[in-house]
């Protein structure tokens, strides 16, 4: 069955393959576009990545306007959509928590009163760190109180870009809950390439990540043996977002997109390292020492490491049951991992590294 949909980011690195996604299943997208002159240069994209360019239509706005800024005749065709799927955020490090707070909080808020007033299924994406208990009792986050949560200081310790997401997150589901809408949230783990042609955007923390080990800016691995950073494929990612969003079992409910094996950092950085046929680090350093040094004037650029980044490196195992039961229900499994990796280095090699 095919039906209408609304998607924010979807000129970002998961939006695209989600509307790649949809449209390659005979839904009608609508992408909200801050620019949507590139809508030509979406559909090309879109394209390539298997989806019908035919089922996108741009419809201008930007999330951190009242009413995303969206005409009257645009609201009247994201009025026909049957599911809301909201990815766009400002993704990067060193954002202030004033423009944090203004794009990825208030943004997220817009959307979600959007769907209320629609009466539409939000599809929101998170990300695997609010499913990391200690982590946010840690930065001191009242997971179960979130309203009793200082966010300035939250911020200050994480840093705009995790600290709006953790608010966002919190602030979205008390909204929908008082406005008695529906929702369903996916929580990602570092998402990396696709399993067949490693496609994945340049800015990417995944893509930075082995930019850095190309050019030999890993001199140490960050943490112990028991670090990790788990990752998820993003056609994986795709689907289950595809899945749970026309799910009615979803509504209100939260899944962790991870994939539990993925190895320790060493593990992960010396297999990456064999692809690129570089020496991969073998010391360690651990994070409380690399923070500091980070703190040295020019040594975050020269390493071109941002201490926020450092968040995601964690010893934090997750409990998988949820999202197992879903993958036995849609019938959902991980890519072989490894090799999605080595594809998704090459890919990078390739295509992003000059
Ligand atoms: N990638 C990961 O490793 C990862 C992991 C966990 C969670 N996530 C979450 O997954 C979601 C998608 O991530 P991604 O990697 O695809 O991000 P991305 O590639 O950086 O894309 C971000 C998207 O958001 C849009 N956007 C930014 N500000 C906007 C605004 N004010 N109004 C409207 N659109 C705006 C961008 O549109 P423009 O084209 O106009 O810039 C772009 O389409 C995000 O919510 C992110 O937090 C990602």
């Amino acid at each position: 069955m095919s039906v209408e949909c609304f998607v924010t980011g979807g000129s970002g690195f998961v939006g695209q393959h989600l509307v790649a996604r949809l449209t390659a299943t005979g839904h009608k997208t609508w992408v909200l576009m801050r620019s949507p002159e590139n809508i030509e240069r979406l559909k090309e994209q879109v394209g390539r990545l298997g989806g019908n360019p035919a089922h996108i239509h741009a419809v201008e706005g930007d999330i951190s306007k009242e009413g995303l800024g969206l005409s009257e005749v645009d609201r009247h065709y994201v009025a026909s959509a049957s599911v809301i799927f909201h990815l766009a955020a400002q993704f990067c490090w060193g954002l202030t928590m004033e423009r944090a707070r203004t794009v990825n909080v208030q943004g997220a808020l817009n959307v979600a009163r959007l769907a209320a007033n629609q009466r539409i299924r939000l599809v929101m994406v998170g990300g695997f760190m609010l499913q990391n208990l200690s982590h946010l009792a840690s930065i001191g986050v009242d997971h179960q109180h979130p309203e009793n949560t200082h966010w300035p200081a939250v911020y200050g310790r994480v840093g705009g870009y995790e600290g709006s997401k953790l608010e966002s997150h919190f602030e979205v589901i008390r909204y929908m809950h008082e406005a008695g809408a529906d929702y369903t949230i996916v929580h990602p783990a570092t998402v990396c390439g696709h399993s067949e042609s490693g496609h994945i955007v340049e800015g990417q923390p995944m893509a930075e990540l082995i930019r850095n080990l190309a050019q030999g800016r890993f001199k140490a691995i960050p943490g112990s043996a028991s670090h990790w950073l788990p990752l998820v494929s993003v056609d994986y990612l795709v689907t289950l977002i595809t899945r749970v969003a026309f799910d009615p079992a979803m509504a209100n409910r939260q899944v962790l997109a991870l994939y539990k094996h993925t190895p320790n950092l060493q593990g992960m950085l010396t297999q990456m390292a064999q692809t690129l046929e570089v020496k991969p680090p073998r010391h360690h350093v651990s994070i409380r020492l690399l923070r500091w040094l980070l703190k040295i004037p020019g040594l975050a650029t020269r390493f071109s490491i941002s201490a926020e980044s450092l968040n995601f490196i964690q010893t934090q195992r997750f409990d998988m049951s949820g999202t197992e039961c879903l993958e036995r229900k849609y019938q959902l499994t991980h890519p072989d991992m490894a090799r999605t990796l080595e594809k998704t280095v090459r890919y990078v090699k390739g295509s992003l590294i000059t």
